[in-house]
This record gives C-alpha cells, structure tokens and sequence, in this order.
C-alpha cells in the first residue's frame, strides 16, 4: 500500500491581516524543500492574496470552515466554491471550536465535508474529546461516535484528512502521554473507512514535543494552531516531521 502522505498544517485560526503574510511567505520557502506536505489554513480573507502572492508555491492553502450549501441566502458564511476560487485546496470542517461556538453536530460537519468534496477540497475532518469526557475515560466511546457521524463512508485518501484534537490539549499547553495518543490514533485507524487517510494529531504542538508526538505510531503530521502564526516556531515543527520515519 503505498506510504500515507504526511501533513504539517497550520491553522491560523481568527488571527491575521495581510501584513502578516511574510510569515506565510517564509512558511512557503520551507515547504519548497520539505519532504512533507506543508499547508496553511487561513482566515478566509487572506486566502486570494496568499494565493496570488504564493501561488505556485508547494505550500497548500485551507479554510477554515464552510457552509454545507455552494451558496444561497446565509449571511456571513462562506461556501466550499468560494474557498476553492479563492485558492483553497483544504478546508477544516468539524473544528471543535466550530462545535462549541457554533452548535456544530456530527450531522452539519458530514455535510460540510461532502460540501467540501464537491467543490474539489480535501476536507480535514475534526474530532475529539472534551475535558470532562477524557476525565470520565470516555475517549474511545466518543471518537466512535464522531467517526460514526461526522466521517461519512465516501470518505478517502484522496478526499479527506481526519484530525484527533482533544479538546482539553487545544491552546492550553497540554498534551495527552505518547501512550494516549497511540491509543486514540489506532482506535481512530480502525474505525476509518480507508486505511490510507492520513490522520494528523493537534491540540498544542510545539518545537518541543513536535519530534516525540510525530514518532508516535499512526500519527501522521499534526494540525497545529498558535505555533503556525510565525515561521520561526512552525519551520522546526515541519523539520521534526521530516525527521521521523
Ligand atoms: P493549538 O491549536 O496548536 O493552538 O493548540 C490546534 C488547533 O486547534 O487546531
């Protein structure tokens, strides 16, 4: 079978003006020589200058988020077409911050992936438990009952990368022990409707634990949020996933 492609995505969340793009740039510079798959996610209106500024690059430009409808009366959402024209080839659906402040459910986030899949995009599918679930040892039972409802069948190496985000590890610093994320990761693998999705880890990667997170069995890259803004912390995170396997 052949190898899963590897990810190093960044996700620069509700954060940056154009002025910001020289990071992006230099992200860009990295990607060129990676021997990984390197992408950005980023709010949606950066997306067309990134484009036209980076366009050609091997770096790989995402959104966020779309509405589950190409278009139509919905004010303030924007559409998979939209992100596509704009120069998207990704877009992250089902991000726990979706689900929280947005009332997101399994059923909303399927749609959106199949939105997404209509418009040409690969969706990055997220998942994960929340505090009070890890705490209650309910991990497993909720990442079934996500992949269950919010990965739908169709999905494929080519069309989907699927995200394990514990809630509780996003922006807080934390993380789970290499051993938990082994766990979820292979429980995550089996329950996958291909075995060639690639299956990225986030939720506070750094420099630091980039290289101990990324050799761990099943993880193939991570989505990563704080440490993507600037190039000089997510250069070392793409780096560290060059450096296994
Ligand atoms: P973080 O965010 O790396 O800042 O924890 C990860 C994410 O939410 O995708």
């Amino acid at each position: 079978m052949a190898e899963r492609t590897r990810y190093a995505a960044g996700n620069w969340k509700m954060n940056g003006l154009r002025a910001d793009l020289g990071e992006a740039r230099a992200i860009a510079e990295a990607a060129e020589r990676a021997q990984v798959a390197v992408l950005l996610c980023l709010p949606a209106t950066l997306l067309a200058p990134a484009a036209a500024e980076l366009g050609g690059a091997r770096l790989g430009l995402g959104g966020q988020d779309c509405h589950a409808e190409p278009k139509g009366a919905h004010t303030g959402d924007i559409s998979a077409p939209m992100l596509a024209d704009a120069g998207a080839g990704y877009v992250i659906v089902g991000h726990s911050e979706r689900r929280a402040d947005h009332g997101e459910t399994d059923e909303m986030v399927a749609a959106k992936a199949r939105a997404a899949w209509a418009a040409g995009l690969t969706a990055i599918i997220c998942i994960g438990e929340t505090e009070a679930e890890y705490r209650a040892g309910r991990t497993l039972e909720v990442l079934e009952r996500q992949i269950a409802g919010s990965v739908p069948a169709e999905a494929s190496r080519e069309n989907t990368v699927v995200a394990y985000e514990p809630v509780w590890a996003i922006g807080t610093g934390l993380t789970p022990t290499t051993d938990e994320i082994a766990r979820a990761h292979a429980f995550i693998r089996s329950r996958l409707p291909d075995g060639g999705i690639s299956l990225l880890y986030g939720g506070s990667v750094s420099p630091k634990n980039a290289a101990e997170i990324f050799a761990v069995e099943d993880v193939d890259g991570g989505l990563v949020g704080g440490a993507s803004l600037r190039a000089e912390t997510f250069i070392p995170i793409i780096e560290a996933l060059e450096g296994t396997r």
